[in-house]
């Protein structure tokens, strides 16, 4: 950790006992406890951010709760397509409500969202009732903040451009207590044509290994079996290190750390996959074999105007090749459909690579224009015809996640059980290696433990089955 770092930490420890006191001092006085509410939109990266956020909450003197009628709600939000941040809006309008009803609540956002100028313009303007703003790059203050709010009216709100500092180790509250995402990097310097992320989560800044080796092991003396470790563009992590090292060697130290049994990572870029992953990958014993690997399209013109900078070819070699090297692995992928230009012949290419390569899963969505990205002045293509040709995507991507899902019918295969089945008494919820899941009768204590699973019945896109 570096000194300023350090000192960062340190001086928001300094807060969070500051907080403690504020809390305790208003419990006193309204003889009752205080509930805060964390609400997480968008991807593994902000549930991460919102464990920080819940464990700074906690240790504060907070009783968390999933409640949005608490007396602090923190929104959590992301921007990577408009429907999110709409979604944002409308919920803002329900937690007024509930702040007239409670004088003592108080709301805050953050995460990517906040990191657009025009939104924070938005909220000085219509949305006056918001007590706190910050973004991505400052979450590590938000013990500062939480003093701030606590102790004065108004709305606060600060929003930084960059950061080069990484600040970890403050109290975090997991979702799970078997399973964990640890960051491994931040921000991106990609800047595909049609996404935000590289403006709202900064250039690319990698966490030294020892310190995300320590985090591991850290987690795995609190009993967690599973970790996912988080980046933007995973493959070129460490090339900015002080002392570069690969994400190959990062995989290989992560495999020593003792009690983590199973590792999984997101997200690779296809143009920075390298060989010594595959390796790496093909010989570990605690890897999972699900490698997501986004395409965005099929097409090589459309990839060229997204600034993905590999080919329709190119895609394709690799995802056959990691096919041959990890049969057993499932490949899973997100997609774009209505990018400005795109044709139905376009489609027709993303189509044939979703047929050739039978992706396990693909998440797929309309194009959104994000305002400041490049794609959002270029020539765009109709609603209608991005819906129809969504429709084609989608079945095509059905019809081969089904092919790929049925052919573990009949197996017997380790499942780390994730939860109780919340939609058929008597059953819990196990995820495979390749993150196919699968309902069997189990009582609650199986939660957080790796069992044997018989797959008995196939269900199109998930598996009902028998512990052994
Ligand atoms: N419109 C639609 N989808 C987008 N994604 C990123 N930006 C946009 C956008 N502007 C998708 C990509 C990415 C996933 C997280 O979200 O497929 O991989
Ligand atoms: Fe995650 Fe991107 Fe959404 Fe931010 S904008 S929460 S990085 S998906």
């Amino acid at each position: 950790m570096t000194k300023q770092s350090k000192e960062e930490l340190e001086r928001q420890l300094a807060y969070l006992e500051k907080a403690k006191t504020l809390v305790a001092e208003k419990k006193e006085k309204l003889g009752r406890n205080l509930k805060a509410c964390v609400v997480t939109f968008g991807c593994q990266m902000n549930a991460k951010d919102s464990e920080k956020l819940s464990g700074i909450l906690q240790e504060a003197g907070f009783e968390l709760t999933e409640s949005e009628e608490a007396d602090f709600v923190i929104y959590n939000t992301c921007t990577v397509r408009d429907n999110a941040n709409q979604h944002v809006y409308g919920r803002l309008g329900v937690l007024n409500g509930h702040k007239k009803k409670n004088p003592e609540m108080k709301i805050a956002l953050c995460g990517c969202m906040m990191q657009e100028p025009s939104v924070i313009e938005k909220i000085k303007k219509s949305y006056r009732f918001v007590d706190l703003v910050f973004g991505t790059h400052n979450l590590y203050r938000f013990p500062e903040y939480l003093c701030q709010v606590m102790e004065a009216d108004g709305m606060i709100i600060d929003i930084w451009q960059e950061t080069d500092r990484i600040v970890e180790d403050l109290p975090a509250s997991r979702k799970y207590s078997f399973k964990s995402g640890v960051n491994i990097m931040f921000g991106c310097n990609n800047f595909c044509t049609y996404c935000i992320v590289p403006y709202v989560r900064g250039r690319e800044r990698s966490r030294e290994p020892k310190e995300i080796i320590r985090e591991m092991e850290e987690l795995a003396a609190a009993g967690v079996k599973e970790v996912m470790l988080l980046g933007q563009n995973v493959n070129s992590y460490g090339k900015n290190l002080e002392e570069p090292f690969t994400f190959a060697q990062l995989l290989q130290e992560a495999e020593k750390v003792e009690g983590i049994e199973r590792i999984r990572f997101m997200t690779p870029h296809p143009k920075d996959f390298s060989e010594d992953v595959l390796d790496v990958i093909a010989s570990s014993k605690k890897i999972c074999k699900h490698i997501h690997l986004p395409l965005q399209s099929g097409s090589t013109e459309i990839l060229k105007k997204m600034n993905r900078r590999y080919t329709k070819e190119q895609f394709l070699d690799l995802a056959l090749h990691i096919r041959e090297v990890l049969p057993d692995a499932a490949i899973t992928t997100d997609i774009i459909v209505g990018f400005p230009g795109e044709t139905d012949a376009d489609v027709d290419d993303t189509i044939d690579v979703v047929r050739k390569v039978h992706f396990d899963n693909a998440f797929t969505f309309i194009y959104s224009p994000r305002t400041g990205t490049p794609a959002a002045s270029m020539e765009q293509v109709g609603d209608e015809d991005a819906h129809r040709n969504f429709n084609r995507l989608l079945k095509a991507v059905q019809e081969e996640a089904r092919g790929r899902v049925k052919l573990v019918e009949g197996k017997i295969l380790p499942a780390l059980v994730e939860e109780v089945n919340e939609s058929q008494a008597g059953f819990v919820t196990g995820r495979l290696e390749n993150n196919t899941l699968v309902h069997f009768p189990g009582d609650p204590s199986l939660v957080g433990q790796i069992v044997n699973v018989h797959l008995t019945d196939y269900q199109g896109f998930y598996y009902i089955g028998k512990q052994v």
